[in-house]
């Protein structure tokens, strides 16, 4: 099975094909520069924010970039809307369609890889290669530069609050989980509600079988939309003591709390990760701020701090690689969020043994700020 995983992968590419593509040189400005740039474009050309979609399921994600780039960039206003991927692009696809003279958003940063591509060849994307354009893993960049990935992200560490539950009874594989031990204890997200959940199941599944799943489905697990609600949830339950929700494995960030704990599984376990993707949208009024977004995101700066990270020096520097881990397949991810057929297959896997996902949008319950 792992064999077979493994040629499909090799057959997976970044890059995709247009019929006509303009030949970008790197942009080697500075950030100081290219700020320059994108001040005077906001001020003698614009009143409004500069818009971007990050894709997430929980408006309080986008905190650390909001508050980086106003410290970094205070002259140039942020409207960053943390979004479900899978509605941004609805969003962009519907406003394309409509022939709306902007785009709902300047820059938009997502989990839905099989759009690139397909907004490429509809020429919907704007060519750009940030300085370190060359650095970025070229496995994770559109070669012409209409688009490339900017970070690491992962599902399938395990967190759990340890005043309900000692690090020693936590597993390092998911195999147990549809165990009597475990009923009543796990809020998971719905893997039919995010895609790269559903590619986190399937792994599962694929290495324990149909009646894991079954097995789960029949442990009282607290099934939720969006991966930043087990965490939440329980933030929210840990103080009461009739509540025996004790840990998660669809969360992407650890719990800020004493008592949050995580612990990754072990090999021959896999986790799913996959790179975060960003690209500038055509018809955007602001192209020097979207340059400037761009390039911050990938700046060393940026970058430095993540291990691994998007950047191939800092990776060598560091001795780390996404490609080299014993418990993922980078690659992976791609794969399967462009094989469309095979996605349905496996939501409809997980809707006849879960139901169909219930609850409203999760960033109506976790919203963003108001800009
Ligand atoms: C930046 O690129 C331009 C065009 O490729 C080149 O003329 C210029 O010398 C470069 N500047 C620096 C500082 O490398
Ligand atoms: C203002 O917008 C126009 C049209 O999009 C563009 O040509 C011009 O360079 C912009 N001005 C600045 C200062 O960015
Ligand atoms: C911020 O973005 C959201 C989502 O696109 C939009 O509804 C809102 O009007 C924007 N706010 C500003 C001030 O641009
Ligand atoms: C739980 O209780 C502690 C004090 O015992 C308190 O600081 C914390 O805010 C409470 N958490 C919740 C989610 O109510
Ligand atoms: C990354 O950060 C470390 C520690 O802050 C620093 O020593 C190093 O120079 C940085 N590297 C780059 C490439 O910015
Ligand atoms: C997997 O990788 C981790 C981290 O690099 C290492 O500690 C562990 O020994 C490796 N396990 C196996 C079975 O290779």
């Amino acid at each position: 099975m792992r064999t077979s995983l493994h040629s499909a992968l090799a057959l997976a590419t970044v890059s995709a094909l247009a019929q006509y593509t303009p030949t970008v040189p790197v942009d080697n400005r500075t950030l100081s520069e290219i700020y320059a740039a994108a001040r005077r474009e906001h001020t003698s050309n614009t009143t409004r924010p500069f818009q971007v979609f990050w894709g997430g399921d929980a408006g309080s994600q986008g905190d650390g970039i909001r508050s980086a780039w106003a410290q970094q960039f205070p002259d140039i206003p942020l409207n960053l809307t943390v979004i479900l991927s899978k509605y941004a692009d609805t969003r962009l696809d519907e406003a394309f369609y409509e022939g709306t003279e902007e785009p709902p958003a300047d820059v938009v940063a997502l989990q839905t890889l099989h759009d690139f591509p397909r907004w490429k060849t509809q020429n919907r994307l704007v060519y750009y290669k940030p300085s370190n354009f060359e650095d970025v893993l070229v496995n994770e960049r559109d070669a012409d530069g209409a688009f490339l990935a900017f970070a690491v992200y992962s599902f399938g560490t395990i967190y759990f609050d340890s005043s309900k539950i000692s690090a020693d009874e936590v597993p390092t594989s998911f195999e147990s989980f549809g165990d009597a031990k475990w009923k009543g204890k796990l809020i998971l997200t719905y893997p039919n509600d995010d895609d790269a959940v559903a590619y986190l199941f399937s792994l599962i599944v694929s290495r324990y079988g149909f009646s894991w799943l079954r097995a789960l489905a029949a442990n009282d697990v607290q099934w939720v939309r969006g991966t930043g609600t087990p965490i939440f949830e329980l933030e929210r339950l840990h103080n009461d003591t009739t509540s025996t929700r004790a840990l998660t494995f669809s969360a992407g960030s650890g719990i800020e709390a004493s008592w949050g704990v995580s612990k990754a599984v072990e090999p021959p376990e896999n986790i799913m990760s996959w790179p975060q993707t960003a690209a500038i949208i055509a018809g955007t009024p602001q192209p020097e701020t979207a340059k400037l977004f761009i390039s911050w995101l990938t700046s060393n700066g940026q970058q430095n701090g993540s291990s691994p990270s998007l950047l191939t020096s800092l990776n060598e520097a560091n001795g780390v690689s996404p490609y080299s881990s014993n418990t993922t397949i980078f690659s992976g991810f791609r794969t399967f969020e462009t094989d469309r057929a095979q996605v349905e297959w496996w939501k409809n896997v997980f809707e006849e043994a879960l139901g169909t996902p219930q609850g409203p949008d999760p960033l109506a319950v976790y919203p963003n700020p108001s800009a």
